[in-house]
């Protein structure tokens, strides 16, 4: 046995037990998390005799005699020094990365009261975070400093009103003591763990599968196939094609297909159990190609064929705008696809209450799941109940089902909690990633520089199953024009299957991929008529009362040219500086359903909100209780946001389309109008119990409306970045101006374009994943994810225009703030060494002068 301590207790453990492992499911110290377990995110970080160790690569056997410290062993002062630290600075998002972050900086603080800012960002670059770009981290970490130096108490941000104020985040100290509770922390009385085989072979025929060993092994209590799916075995977001289980006699799509699961009474026994699976495939050459999968011949990877789904706008003469048009430019862009690397693995349990099946998920919808999980299992609604726990990250990766099925499935049989989280390597191999895309665009402009049209052809790679990549490709098109009025225009895209792994939402939702070969084309464009390419852009950008390329009117709420002014002094001061503008859509429009939905009620004298919104680390809950306290005109420690839960709120849409601010907020401000106006009537005790609904309906109209001017979307957000380059051709810095029709908190907005510009930079100078013959060869380490002493200094510009009632004017922010990332470097780039790159990651730079992957 080893003898040492853990926050100061004595404790003897077994040699040769892994130090994460012990802590979380021994001790149940669950601020210790495990977001790769391979040494590579930090989030498993402890202090061991003071200095920082990720234990998820530790063996206790090191540990005689030494002291570890995980955040619930802070002493009371240090707990309140950091939890107020990072609250205050606004540095906690999805907050899975944040107990590590804290004692990294305890390390840290500890020998060097007064760090440097260069010596705290070194301090934390073996800890990732993927939400916050890392700049308000690094506050935090100087004012824990100041204070502790100090020995001071932080001073506490008091809000005088509420919209426009920068509340601390309701979830913010729970999330930075590890208080917490994600999926993969719930533990249960008799709780199975589930594992599932993966069939590692991208297009192979089922001939046969025996479970017989894997079922006579002791401690193993299901081994299921589909022939165990009580209800239907394919599901997904759009079209029901992603079988839960590949069938004996059917056909695998990408390796990460699942052929049968185990659950068990450990996590290792449950994965010794599926080495015993002994499945026989017929092999067959992967098709992982997305042109070749166009080609009649090409093998047809389902029933239907290759093509999911084609795109086609047009408005205007295209063809008359470009012989007429006085310079034209035409090229090919290339981007691969790239994972969303969320910290936080998937996760999920589920657990029989009553008679209904309860599903704990870390999920963009709670809604979908529901939906999901009923037709799965063969259940009725009220049989099935999803409860959202936090969300460590999701990005668009966190809305197909991924684990929750499985759980569910062995729980419906075992009739005992099971839980199941993907590794690592699960979560790379299995989860929809941003689509790799192809774009062919030629656009024009007069002697002016004043743009007469665009084409464009894209091809993206959707995988083996559809997910959301027919709406990812919509939006790829629809906003390939960029925010520039452009009468003449044609784009036509097609979503592919492949043999890859499938590829669905992310931040951006296809806006990345053509904003990218949209703005390159503006910067070839200007150069060839002899204007600088900020003038170019602010010539051609839209202003209210104009019209999109997709047709729209611009609402008075419009300002992309405010943001180009934001920008005009720094961009021209800097001899290195690219530039990029870019639109996004708040809400999913294009004539789809699109409600936001809450209700309020008086509970123990407290206004408590319910809606099924899932926070997934941008601040909803804090944004929702603003509203409500705004129109309440109540203090905000008198609502509580309820946690989703599919028993008890109503559908408010998934957390997708940067949509849950303007949707769920806008639902939030009339059900507390209608509440406000019952208050005046009756006291809040004569109101205790009762139910007050707010709905908001986006109303729109659908791509290829007959309209003259349809109504694609309730509203677009603008934004327009410079990336300037330093004598060395780094990124020193990103001037980030944003149109967010109003900030409902500044402090919130400031770390969703941080985060996003971070994730932005990431795109453009290094990440993507690699495949080969459909097998992933990427692994968590070599994705090529920005660290804290990588990060350029950010500089955000918030613009407030927008006069609209609506959720007191709130725009949607989440995906914007990440397009025009990549395209503004580029932009620098080219300006300092004279070429323009038409792929990403850009190569030849500092952060990618060799491969990534060797
Ligand atoms: S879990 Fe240990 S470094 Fe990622
Ligand atoms: S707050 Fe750091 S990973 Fe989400």
């Amino acid at each position: 046995m080893i003898s040492f301590k853990v926050n100061g207790r004595a404790v003897n453990v077994r040699e040769g037990t892994n130090l994460l492992k012990y802590l979380r499911e021994e001790e149940r110290l669950t601020s210790v998390k495990n977001g790769c377990d391979s040494g590579v995110c930090g989030s498993c970080t402890v202090l061991i005799d003071g200095k920082a160790a990720r234990s998820c690569t530790l063996k206790v056997d090191k540990l005689q005699g030494k002291e570890v410290l995980t955040v619930e062993g802070l002493d009371e002062s240090e707990k309140e020094v950091y939890s107020n630290a990072f609250a205050e600075a606004g540095a906690v998002q999805c907050g899975f990365c944040i107990p590590g972050m804290v004692l990294a900086s305890k390390a840290l603080l500890d020998i060097n009261p007064d760090p440097a800012e260069e010596e705290i960002k070194k301090a934390i670059r073996n800890n990732i975070c993927r939400c916050t770009g890392y700049v308000k981290i690094v506050k935090a970490i100087r004012l824990a400093a100041e204070a502790l130096r100090e020995s001071k108490h932080i001073r506490l941000n008091t809000c005088s009103s509420n919209i426009g104020q920068n509340w601390r985040r309701v979830d913010a100290v729970q999330k930075v003591l590890g208080e917490a509770v994600y999926c993969d922390d719930v533990f249960m009385e008799d709780m199975l763990y589930v594992s599932v085989l993966r069939a590692m072979k991208p297009r192979a025929r089922v001939l046969s599968i025996d479970t017989t060993a894997a079922e006579a092994l002791e401690g193993v209590e299901a081994v299921l196939t589909a022939a165990d799916i009580p209800g239907e075995n394919y599901q997904g977001y759009i079209f029901k094609d992603w079988p839960t289980f590949v069938p004996v006699g059917e056909m695998t799509r990408y390796a990460g297909d699942a052929v049968a699961a185990v659950a068990a009474e450990t996590k290792e026994l449950a994965e010794a159990a599926i080495k015993l699976i002994n499945v026989t495939y017929e092999e067959m050459e992967p098709v992982t190609d997305a042109k070749y999968a166009m080609k009649s011949d090409a093998p047809k990877i389902h029933e239907k064929g290759n093509i999911l789904s084609r795109t086609h706008v047009k408005r205007g003469n295209p063809e008359k705008a470009m012989a007429e048009s006085r310079y034209v430019v035409k090229n090919t862009y290339r981007m691969p696809p790239i994972d969303h690397a969320f910290i936080e693995p998937e996760s999920a349990a589920a657990f029989y209450d009553g008679d209904v099946l309860t599903v704990y998920a870390a999920t963009q919808s709670i809604t979908h799941d529901h939906h999901e999980l009923c037709r799965v299992l063969g259940l009725p609604h009220d049989k099935v109940r999803v409860i959202l726990h936090n969300v460590g990250g999701g990005f668009g990766g966190k809305e197909d089902l991924s684990v929750q099925h499985y759980a569910a499935l062995a729980a419906f049989y075992t009739k005992k909690p099971c839980k199941y989280t993907f590794t690592r390597e699960e979560s790379l191999l299995c989860h929809p990633k941003r689509h790799g895309m192809e774009l062919e665009v030629a656009t024009g402009c007069d002697e002016r520089g004043m743009l007469t049209f665009m084409t464009a052809r894209i091809i993206a790679d959707t995988g083996a199953y559809a997910s959301l990549g027919t709406a990812v490709l919509e939006r790829a098109c629809t906003h390939a024009c960029g925010p520039y009025s452009i009468p003449n225009v044609e784009l036509e895209g097609f979503c592919v299957y492949t043999n890859n792994a499938p590829a669905g939402a992310f931040r951006g939702f296809g806006v990345p991929q053509s904003n990218f070969a949209g703005e390159a084309n503006m910067d070839q464009l200007a150069d060839l008529a002899g204007i600088d390419r900020w003038e170019f852009r602010y010539r051609n950008a839209v202003e209210p009362g104009m019209v999109l390329a997709n047709g729209q009117i611009c609402g008075d709420d419009t300002a992309v040219k405010e943001t180009l002014l934001a920008v005009r002094d720094e961009y021209y001061r800097s001899k290195y500086a690219g530039i990029a503008c870019a639109f996004k859509n708040t809400g999913i429009g294009v004539g789809l359903p699109d409600v936001g939905r809450c209700r309020i009620r008086i509970k123990d004298g407290k206004v408590v909100v319910y809606s099924a919104a899932s926070c997934i680390g941008q601040g909803l809950a804090t944004v929702m209780v603003q509203i409500v306290s705004e129109t309440l005109g109540i203090d905000g420690s008198n609502i509580i946001f309820s946690q989703p839960d599919s028993l008890l709120c109503p559908d408010s849409g998934a957390t997708t389309a940067s949509r849950q601010t303007l949707f769920t907020g806008e639902a939030c401000r009339r059900a507390a109008l209608k509440l406000k106006a019952a208050l005046a009537e009756k006291t809040p005790e004569e109101l205790e119990g009762l139910d007050f609904e707010g709905e908001y309906s986006g109303v729109t109209d659908p791509i290829n409306s007959s309209r003259e001017n349809p109504v694609s979307h309730v509203a677009y957000s603008y934004a327009t970045h410079i990336a300037i380059l330093d004598a060395e051709g780094r990124v020193a810095k990103i001037v980030a101006a944003h149109d967010i029709g109003r900030a409902i908190n500044p402090l919130n907005i400031e770390g969703q374009i941080e985060g996003g510009v971070v994730m932005g930079l990431g795109s453009a100078l290094r990440e993507r994943l690699v495949y080969e013959g459909g097998i992933l060869k990427s692994r968590f380490g070599t994705l090529g994810l920005l660290r804290a002493d990588e990060i350029p200094e950010i500089d955000v510009k918030i613009i407030e225009k927008n006069q609209s009632e609506l959720a007191y004017g709130a725009k949607g922010i989440g995906e914007i703030s990440l397009i025009p990332v990549a395209a503004a470097v580029a932009s620098a780039y080219q300006r300092f060494d004279g070429i323009r790159r038409f792929e990403l990651p850009l190569e030849g730079t500092p952060y990618n002068r060799k491969k990534v992957e060797e």
